[in-house]
């Protein structure tokens, strides 16, 4: 054999172990990336309940509530002891709840031994007390916004908003519920006891590392962490009892990353009746629900007596290519709550035909357009800057919001202030389940989103509120933007203007 020719040969067997090698790390790394807990468990733990924030009231008929963040412990599993951390516990925090036209004033304190924050996701309050990045509470400082409350009922939620490090705040535990009711709500025929027939039902998608909570991002997972369980308000493998025919779930999808596609295993059709900002104006029929981080759905579903049902998470064909949904989570699938119908259950009324009224607008009175581009790297090419503010809105216009994403991987779109609608998804009228009120939208890669927002104020040329990519990791990376609400001829102050 000519010396060449037996080079060759070694060559191409080294090649031929190589190319092995890597391909097989590849179809392990394939194989191994979705994660399914679908029939894998029995679901034997009573579901937790956060309980309501207890308040009082003062003089001037403000609301008052107490907040305190701090470290502690939580026994996820029986007998293990899991660092965490809570507002007035462990884990989670109370709900918050208050009415439309209340005052509400809240007591913060920081115990924890880093900054933090907390900001008020979905409502619309003066830019000073929204708990954005601007708004940190020192350790063992206090912070005591208030404010009051002027917008639809509906499901929102209170998180810490620390600049590069939300995403390990949220999911040390620091998120909890802020429901809002009003007039109207009040005397809807809708399941409204809490805890009975209207659960809170807050998603989130976790993984241990021994006792401890694990945070690391897996090889190409590019969203973000993606939990291999998930938790329900804090509950592993959680079920609930319910003794009424009809069961509300206010769905918080508090996830760092996640994108889930609720569904039941039966296909069964429940009811979509409120979004981020709160009631639709009619209820819509749908067999799934999709929530990327920060979103809410409100569903009304359907129990027959003496049945045992999973609310489940299922694989999503809107989530990319198919790298995208191995990779970033939208092949997986999860049980996440057992609801167990009681023998006998009350008869509950049928859900009303007419629920909310807009007050979303519809974009015919804009007076001008923004373009925003979704990269991890930043929004319209530039990662966040605090000392930046990005656009200056004119307090009580409207403007219509074109948001795209090209960029290969799932994002989504959070605007604090306001609740929009969403004008169009590719050009095309939206889903009934984006027709409601919304502060955050999914925008998968390739989808061009348009938005209809309405800004109120007041102005505050000094104090900027955000936009962002909720997928936590992104945000924490600088995919987020500041804007402030001025009066008409007023520049944004305090910041250089980008
Ligand atoms: Cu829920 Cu700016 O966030
Ligand atoms: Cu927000
Ligand atoms: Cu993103």
């Amino acid at each position: 054999m000519s010396r060449v020719k037996r080079v060759l040969i070694v060559l191409g067997s080294v090649v031929t172990v190589v190319a092995l090698a890597v391909g097989g790390l590849f179809a392990w790394l394939w194989t191994g990336a979705d994660v399914s807990t679908v029939g894998k468990a029995s679901f034997d733990n009573a579901l937790a309940i956060p309980p309501l924030a207890e308040s009082t009231v003062d003089e001037d008929g403000t609301r008052v509530f107490d907040l305190r963040m701090r470290a502690g412990e939580t026994e996820f599993e029986d007998g293990v002891k899991t660092p965490t951390w809570g507002f007035n516990g462990s884990y989670l925090g109370p709900t918050l709840r208050a009415t439309r036209g209340e005052k509400v004033r809240v007591r913060i304190a920081n115990g924890l031994d880093e900054a933090s924050g907390v900001h008020w996701h979905g409502m619309h309050l003066p830019a000073r007390v929204d708990g954005g990045p601007h708004q940190m509470i020192a350790a063992g400082g206090t912070w005591t916004p208030h404010w009051t409350v002027d917008q639809p009922a509906a499901t929102l939620w209170y998180h810490p908003h620390p600049h590069g490090a939300t995403e390990r705040h949220v999911r040390k535990g620091l998120a909890g519920m802020f429901i809002l009711d009003d007039e109207k709500s009040g005397e809807l025929a809708l399941p409204k006891r809490y805890g009975v027939d209207d659960l809170p039902v807050i998603v989130q998608d976790v993984r241990f590392d021994g006792a401890k909570l694990d945070g690391g991002r897996r090889m190409m997972q590019n969203v973000g962490f993606l939990g291999d369980r998930t938790m329900v308000n804090g509950t592993l493998r959680p079920y609930r009892e319910v003794g009424d025919e009809l069961i509300r779930l206010r769905l918080l999808n508090a996830s760092t990353a996640r994108t889930y596609a609720f569904g039941f295993p039966d296909d069964r059709a429940f009811s979509l009746i409120a979004t981020d900002g709160g009631l639709l104006e009619r209820p819509e029929s749908m067999d799934r629900v999709q929530l990327s981080p920060g979103e809410r759905a409100e569903i009304v579903v359907q129990m027959r007596a003496g049945e045992r049902v999973m609310l489940r998470s299922f694989p999503q064909d809107n989530y990319g290519d198919g790298w995208q949904r191995r990779f970033g989570g939208g092949d997986d699938s999860f049980d996440v709550l057992e609801l167990r119908a009681a023998e006998a259950l009350r008869p509950s009324p049928a859900i009303p035909a007419a629920l909310g009224e807009s007050e979303t607008p519809d974009g015919t009175d804009a007076v001008r357009g923004r373009h925003f581009d979704l990269k991890r790297s930043g929004i319209n090419g530039r990662a966040m800057d605090m000392g930046r503010v990005d656009e200056t809105v004119t307090r009580g216009t409207t403007e219509v919001w074109t948001v795209r994403n090209g960029n290969g991987m799932p994002h989504n779109f959070h605007v604090h202030d306001v609740q929009f609608r969403v004008l169009e998804v590719d050009g095309q009228a939206p889903p009934a389940a984006l027709r409601g009120p919304k502060d955050t939208v999914f925008v998968p890669h390739g989808t061009t989103v348009k938005l209809a927002l309405h800004f109120t104020g007041p102005a505050d040329p000094e104090s900027p509120y955000m936009y962002h990519c909720h997928l936590l990791y992104h945000e924490d990376e600088g995919m987020m933007g500041q804007f402030v609400v001025v009066d008409k001829g007023q520049r944004a102050s305090g910041h250089r203007h980008g």
